[in-house]
């Protein structure tokens, strides 16, 4: 099946980011949000990405027109009903997910494939809550959407080949890659970027080094684009929490566990960049201040 137009759901940081690589790539490209506040939240960050776009010469004035026609706003789930491909990025909460598809599923066309970006909730479970196990599957992008290329796409086994083979060919039109990976918890990235993140902490509990000593040692010494502390603050440590929790109850393998720094954090509400502190504080967002400088953690 040739995927023509694509819905979204959702326009978050991921949803907003898919939406716009989606119309970019020349999809007729509609992003649903529950209201109307969230919905021109998502779009004006799409409109302010595309723009900076434009000013570094990587899309033309032309290409930026053409793009904003293609890529249309809504909050109803109605009008997904022509879309071959959907892909739902709501909230990272296996009940909302499971009542979402629940609700959306009979207002797709029978044969749309239906798909998730799901980091971490079992895509077996999501593809229950509709008619259409075999054609469903997990895609999920990485953050920044527009800049990383990888896209793990998951199949169950449900998952129909032709349906996993269309999903292949729609994330190569989207210029990424695409890694073929199982429904367990983690899938391929998380499952290994998890427990090295969680390990930096027990590393600084442990007296290893600073956070920006440890973060500095990363980044200098493999040549990883973040260390490990600016990265869990990009992530959200809300987000690595959740995560953390769900690779422990499948494994049930100590390093899998949330060390309790990353919990108390948490439940501080130090969830990262988003909230201004995590284990940098951004009051000055251009010059982050490492935590254990100033307190005791
Ligand atoms: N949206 C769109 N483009 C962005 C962007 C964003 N949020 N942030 C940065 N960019 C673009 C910039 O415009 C710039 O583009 P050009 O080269 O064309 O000018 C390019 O990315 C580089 O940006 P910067 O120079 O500002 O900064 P940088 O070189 O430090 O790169 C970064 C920023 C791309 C985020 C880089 O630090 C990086 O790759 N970090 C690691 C990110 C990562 O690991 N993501 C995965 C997180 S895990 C995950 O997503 C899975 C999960 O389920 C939790």
């Amino acid at each position: 099946m040739d995927i023509r137009e694509v819905g979204v759901v959702g326009c978050g940081l991921m949803g907003s980011g898919i939406a716009q690589v989606a119309a970019v790539s020349g999809f007729p490209t509609i992003v649903v949000e529950a209201n109307r506040e969230l919905s021109d939240r998502g779009m004006a960050n799409i409109a302010k990405r595309l723009e900076r776009l434009v000013e570094k010469g990587s899309l033309s004035a032309g290409e930026h027109a053409a793009v904003r026609q293609r890529l249309r706003a809504g909050t109803e789930l109605s009008q997904l009903a022509q879309c071959d491909l959907v892909i739902e990025a709501i909230t990272e909460d296996a009940e909302e997910k499971c009542k979402f598809w629940r609700t959306l599923d009979p207002l797709l066309r029978p044969d749309a494939i239906r798909a998730s970006n799901t980091s971490s909730v079992s895509i077996t479970r999501m593809m229950m809550a509709t008619s259409r196990p075999e054609r469903f599957l997990g895609m999920h992008f990485f953050n920044p959407v527009p800049v990383m290329t990888l896209v793990e796409l998951v199949k169950t086994l449900a998952t129909d080949a032709e349906v996993y083979e269309s999903a292949v060919r729609f994330t190569q039109k989207l210029g990424k890659t695409a890694v073929h990976t199982t429904d367990r918890p983690g899938f391929i990235v998380n499952r290994l970027l998890v427990p090295y993140l969680t390990d930096a902490i027990r590393a600084l509990e442990e007296g290893a080094g600073s956070i920006s000593d440890i973060d500095c040692a990363m980044k200098l010494g493999c040549n990883h684009p973040m260390g490990p502390f600016v990265l869990m603050d990009y992530i959200g440590l809300d987000t690595m929490y959740f995560i953390a929790n769900i690779l422990f109850e499948e494994f049930r393998e100590p390093r899998f566990a949330p060390p309790g720094l990353l919990k108390r954090l948490v439940i501080a509400g130090r969830l990262g960049r988003k909230s201004g502190k995590g284990f940098y504080d951004y009051f000055d967002p251009a010059s982050p201040v490492p935590l254990d400088q100033s307190e005791r953690l």
